[in-house]
C-alpha cells in the first residue's frame, strides 16, 4: 500500500486511522500533509502553473497571483447535488435533498473506490476561526486537489498551527475527490473533475459531523470549510449546543465619538453582500469621523459569552468573491484587497497577463482570452468571464479589515439585519418589535423571481435567513431554534430588515445603495444605541424622513416615501403567500409564526379601523419602547 508519510507532529489517533481508511478506499500514488507554510503554497502554485492548471499573472500588476479555469461542466455550488443525510429524513426537512445514509455511503464507497488512482492525497488539518477561539471548530480535509489546498490555505487557518491546537480532540471529517482517477500514463487535465452533472455528490452526514463531496473542484463544492462545514454541519453544531452558525456578514460601525458597534447581515446570493460588507460611508460621514471595518463578508458563528452576550466570529480567514460587477465604484475595498496574493478563477486573461471581467473599470480590452480559453473581443457575442468567477484572496489583504478579526473571544454583536431582493411591498428598512417578529421577517425574506408589475408581486422565492441552500437540518426547527435562542439570552439583539432592490414606476432602482446604505446603517445603529428616532407601523418601527441623515445626497421626501410605503392590501396579500412556505414546512412549524402572522394581519387591519395614516405618527413612539426589547 502507498506509504502514509505521517509526519511526527501527526498524533492524534483518529486522523491516523480516518487517513488510513481514506488511503485503503482511494488508492492515491502518494500521502502528502499539509503543513500550511508559504513555501508549501508557493511549491503547489509554481507545480500548478508547470501542469497547466495555474496561469502566474503579471508579476507587476499582479505579483504572486494566478488565474485558473475550470471545466465548462464545473462552475457554481450544485444545490440539485447537495445532499443533507440525516438518519431520519424528517431531520433534513423539505427544503434539503435526503438519501438514508446507508444508501448514500454505499454509492459514495463505489465512487472513492480508487477514486484518487495516479494522483497525490493531500491531508489539510483547518480551523474555521481564530485558532484558541471557544467559537472556533476543527476540520480535517483530505483531497486529491492541489487547488483547493492552496486556496483552503487562503480560506482557513490550515496546516501545522491547526494540527497543533487540534490535538486528540475531535473533528470535522471531510473528504474530497475530483472524482477524475488517472490510469496508468494518462495525461492529467487542467481542471480535472466529473463532468456528469448527476455524478456529482456533496453530502453532509449531521449526525457523524462529516462531509463527502464527490466530483468537482469548484467553490462551495469542493472547499469544503465554507458551506459545508461553516453553515450546513456548523448549524447542526449550533442548534445541539445552543449557538447560531449563520449565512452572515460581520461589519463594525464607529461614530464619531469613538462608540463601536458591530452588525451581522444576511442577504442571499448575489443581494451585494460584498459591497455590504466593505462599505464605505459617503464624504460628509467619512469626514466626520464615521468608520465601517470588516470583520466577515460570508459567514458569522455567534455564541453568547458567560454574561450572556453575544458574541460573533468570522469563521474564514479570506474571501471567496464574485468577480464580475466589482469595481472602484462598487467597492473600491474588494478592488484593493485583490492586488496580489490572489487566485482568480474564470475570469479573463488580458494580453499583458492581467485579469479582466464584466463591470471592471474602464473599457473592455480590445483582446483578451475568455474563461475557457478562447480568443474573446468586445464585439464576440458572448462574456469573457463567467458570472460566477471568483477570486480568492487574504481578508488581512483589506484595507478597512476590523482590528479585532483574528480575536479569539469575537465581536459583541448589537444588531442583526435580513435583506432580501423584492422590486415592491418590501419597504427600504423596519426594525421589528421584538425577537420573535424578527424571526418572522427573516424567515419570509426572499427575492422576486418574475418582474413584478408596480403595485403588484412578482413571483417569490422565499430564502428563509438566505439560509434555505444552506441549513444542515429542517426548516421549520431551525426558526425554532432561533426563537428559543432569543428566549435564552439576557438583552437579545435589535432585528431589522432591509431591501436595497425596490423600484419605482419607471422601473429603475429608487435607492441608490452602495455606500448610502450607510444612511441606513447608521439609522439601525443609533436605534440599537437607544438613540435614533422611529415611529410605529402596523408591521415594525421605521424611520421617518427626518430620522435620516440626508447629508451629501438629493433625496426627496416623495422618494423616500416611495421606498418606505407599507401599502395595506399589498401587505395583505403579502402575508397570504408566507402561507406557501408555512405549508411546506408544516409539520414542524413553531406556533409562533402563525401567531405573529395573525398579528400582523390584525395590526394592518386596526391600522385601516383607526383611519391612520402610515407610518403612524411620532407620538406613539414613545408607548411602545418597551415592547421593542
Ligand atoms: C456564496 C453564496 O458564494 O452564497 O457565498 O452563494
Ligand atoms: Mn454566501
Amino acid at each position: 500500500m502507498t506509504s502514509l508519510n505521517i509526519p511526527e507532529n501527526v498524533r492524534n489517533t483518529e486522523l491516523i486511522d480516518w487517513v488510513t481508511k481514506a488511503v485503503e478506499m482511494c488508492r492515491p500514488d502518494s500521502v502528502y500533509w499539509c503543513d500550511g507554510s508559504d513555501a508549501e503554497y508557493d511549491r503547489l502554485c509554481e507545480e500548478m502553473v508547470a501542469s497547466g492548471t495555474f496561469i502566474r499573472l503579471n508579476p507587476e500588476k499582479r505579483p504572486n497571483s494566478f488565474l485558473a479555469r475550470s471545466h465548462p461542466s464545473d462552475v457554481a455550488r450544485v444545490e440539485d447535488r447537495t445532499y443533507i443525510c440525516s438518519i431520519s429524513k424528517g431531520d433534513a426537512g423539505p427544503t434539503n435533498n435526503w438519501m438514508a445514509p446507508k444508501e448514500m455511503k454505499t454509492i459514495l464507497t463505489s465512487k472513492f473506490s480508487g477514486a484518487m488512482r495516479g494522483r497525490t492525497m493531500y491531508v489539510i488539518p483547518f480551523c474555521m476561526g481564530p485558532i484558541g477561539s471557544p467559537i472556533s471548530q476543527f476540520g480535517v480535509q483530505i483531497t486529491d486537489s492541489p487547488y483547493v489546498v492552496v486556496n483552503m490555505k487562503i480560506m482557513t487557518r490550515m496546516g501545522n498551527s491547526a494540527l497543533d491546537a487540534l490535538g486528540d480532540k475531535d473533528f470535522v471529517h471531510c473528504l474530497h475527490s475530483v472524482g477524475m482517477p488517472l490510469a496508468e500514463g494518462q495525461a492529467d487535465v487542467s481542471w480535472p473533475c466529473s463532468p456528469d452533472p448527476k455524478d456529482k455528490y456533496i453530502v453532509h452526514f449531521p449526525e457523524e459531523r462529516a462531509i463527502v463531496s464527490y466530483g468537482s473542484g469548484y467553490g462551495g463544492n469542493a472547499l469544503l470549510g465554507k458551506k459545508c462545514l461553516a453553515l450546513r454541519i456548523a448549524s447542526t453544531i449550533g442548534r445541539d449546543e445552543g449557538w447560531l452558525a449563520e449565512h452572515m456578514l460581520i461589519v463594525g460601525v464607529e461614530s464619531p465619538d469613538g462608540k463601536k458597534d458591530y452588525v451581522c447581515a444576511a442577504f442571499p446570493s448575489a443581494c451585494g453582500k460584498t459591497n455590504f460588507a466593505m462599505l464605505i460611508p459617503p464624504k460628509a460621514f467619512h469626514d466626520e469621523g464615521w468608520k465601517v471595518t470588516t470583520v466577515g463578508d460570508d459567514i458569522a458563528w455567534i455564541k453568547p459569552d458567560e454574561t450572556g452576550r453575544l458574541r460573533a466570529i468570522n469563521p474564514e480567514n479570506g474571501f471567496f468573491g464574485v468577480a464580475p460587477g466589482t469595481n472602484y465604484k462598487t467597492n473600491p475595498n474588494a478592488m484593493d484587497s485583490i492586488l496580489a496574493n490572489t487566485i482568480f478563477t474564470n475570469v479573463a486573461l488580458t494580453d499583458d497577463n492581467d485579469v479582466w471581467w464584466e463591470g471592471m473599470d474602464g473599457d473592455a480590452p480590445a483582446h483578451a482570452v475568455d474563461w475557457q480559453g478562447n480568443d474573446w473581443t468586445p464585439d464576440a457575442g458572448r462574456v469573457a468571464a463567467h458570472a460566477n468567477a471568483r477570486f480568492t484572496a487574504p481578508i488581512t489583504q483589506c484595507p478597512v479589515v476590523d482590528e479585532h478579526f483574528n480575536s479569539p473571544e469575537g465581536v459583541p454583536v448589537s444588531a442583526f439585519i435580513f435583506g432580501g431582493r423584492r422590486n415592491s411591498v418590501v419597504p427600504l428598512v423596519l426594525q421589528s418589535f421584538n425577537w420573535a417578529f424578527g424571526v418572522y421577517m427573516a424567515a419570509t425574506m426572499g427575492s422576486e423571481m418574475t418582474a413584478a408589475a408596480f403595485g403588484n408581486i412578482g413571483e417569490v422565492r422565499r430564502d428563509p435567513f438566505a439560509m434555505l441552500p444552506f441549513a444542515g437540518y429542517h426548516m421549520g426547527d431551525y426558526f425554532s431554534h432561533w426563537l428559543d435562542f432569543g428566549r435564552s439570552i439576557p438583552e437579545p439583539p435589535r432585528i431589522f430588515s432591509v431591501n436595497w432592490f425596490r423600484k419605482n414606476e419607471e422601473g429603475k432602482f429608487a435607492w441608490p445603495g452602495y455606500g448610502d446604505n450607510m444612511r441606513i446603517l447608521k439609522w439601525v445603529v443609533e436605534r440599537a444605541r437607544g438613540t435614533s428616532k422611529g415611529v410605529e407601523t402596523p408591521l415594525g418601527w421605521q424611520p421617518c424622513y427626518e430620522h435620516i441623515d440626508w447629508r451629501g445626497l438629493e433625496f426627496t421626501k416623495e422618494q423616500f416615501e416611495q421606498v418606505m410605503d407599507l401599502d395595506r392590501d399589498i401587505w395583505l396579500k403579502e402575508i397570504a403567500m408566507h402561507d406557501d412556505l408555512f405549508f411546506k414546512l408544516y409539520d414542524r412549524l413553531p406556533k409562533e409564526m402563525t401567531f405573529i402572522r395573525e398579528l400582523l394581519v390584525s395590526n394592518l387591519w386596526r391600522q385601516h379601523d383607526l383611519g391612520l395614516a402610515t407610518p403612524r405618527p411620532e407620538g406613539l413612539e414613545e408607548t411602545t419602547k418597551a415592547v421593542a426589547k
